[in-house]
């Protein structure tokens, strides 16, 4: 079990963070024909090559998060992409869920899957090179309607299930229980339902004698629903981020990761940045850091529109959001 809180605490080494690019296959093509670009397997290795070949990549990221396919997938110059990662000093690790569908009891809102046959998939995904993995649970906020008990309790066993189930195969699990960005709600009820949300999963951690220092956590920031008109100051974010944080997670958890959730690249840096440097001064427990997609990938996908003879332009527009966002990990 050491091992895995080394592992954890590597991800969130100071400075570094992880680029989640662990979009399922429908997700990934649905990018890719957003920025004009061909879907298909082909360029979806080529779309990971883009990022996961990019050289200076290594000096900010601590680890990426892989779909299963881009496991098995070589880079351009025929090495496996685990490999690839291993050999610039990355964490290569994997998303092990299978995805949402509604639940039965309550049709506005999302269960995740894949505990069925999980133990198995993680020994090849150990074999390939994965040394962590990730869960996504969906919690959808609608006024004071949602979310439900039940799908804060079920997302929570759950995310507790998988976490016991990757330590056991000697992987560290990152639990992700999203709480999405769209609503008219106010910031604060996001901070209400980030605490709720977290609350559930550390209580179902505890039920299910899951080793709380080797686990990450990541979370959305505490903002203002995306149709509710109004933008939060980075100082506003970081203050109820950290609240909900400080109220739900244990000082044991190695670190704190967070999603980009569809903010814009610019607002994602200078939230991160403002959290940052609150935590400092609340000397808040663990390390934080990012873990983003979306705002670290769509500067360069838009450069990039699947052609060879932009890869260098793309690769230097990832390489310079990747050094701010990690600087801004820092409180820089
Ligand atoms: P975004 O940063 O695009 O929100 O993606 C991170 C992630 O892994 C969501 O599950």
């Amino acid at each position: 079990m050491n091992n895995l809180n080394e592992t954890a605490k590597a991800l969130v080494a100071p400075g570094k963070g992880l680029l989640a690019a662990d979009e399922s296959l429908h997700t990934a093509d649905k990018r890719l024909t957003e920025y004009g670009i061909e879907a298909g397997p082909e360029m979806r290795r080529q779309y990971r090559n883009l990022f996961l070949a990019a050289s200076g990549a290594e000096q900010h990221l601590s680890g990426v998060i892989l779909f299963e396919e881009t496991l098995g997938q070589t880079a351009d110059d025929g090495t496996a992409f685990p490999a690839l990662l291993k050999a610039h000093g990355i964490v290569p690790g994997i998303k092990v869920d299978k995805g949402t569908e509604a639940m039965a009891e309550s049709q506005d809102e999302l269960i995740t899957n894949g505990l069925i046959g999980l133990a198995e998939r993680l020994v090849s995904y150990r074999a390939q090179g994965a040394r962590f993995t990730k869960w996504r649970a969906v919690i959808r906020i609608d006024g004071d309607r949602l979310p439900t008990n039940h799908a804060l309790l079920e997302n929570a066993k759950r995310l507790a299930s998988y976490a016991h189930i990757a330590q056991e195969a000697g992987l560290v699990p990152i639990l992700e229980p999203e709480v999405l960005l769209g609503g008219n709600h106010s910031r604060l009820r996001a901070k209400e339902v980030i605490t709720e949300t977290l609350k559930a999963v550390f209580a179902a951690v505890e039920d299910q004698a899951v080793d709380r220092t080797a686990v990450l956590v990541k979370t959305a920031m505490a903002l203002s629903g995306s149709e509710s008109g109004k933008k939060d100051t980075p100082e506003e974010v970081a203050e109820s981020t950290l609240e909900a944080l400080i109220a739900a997670v244990p000082k044991e958890v190695p670190g704190i990761v967070f999603l980009s959730g569809g903010q814009s690249a610019d607002q994602a840096t200078d939230n991160l940045r403002a959290i940052a440097l609150r935590a400092k001064e609340m000397d808040a427990p663990w390390p934080l850091t990012f873990s983003y997609a979306r705002a670290l990938q769509g500067e360069a996908l838009a450069l990039w529109q699947g052609k060879s003879e932009h890869i260098a332009a793309a690769q230097e527009a990832f390489i310079s959001r990747l050094a701010k966002v990690a600087a801004a990990s820092e409180g820089r």
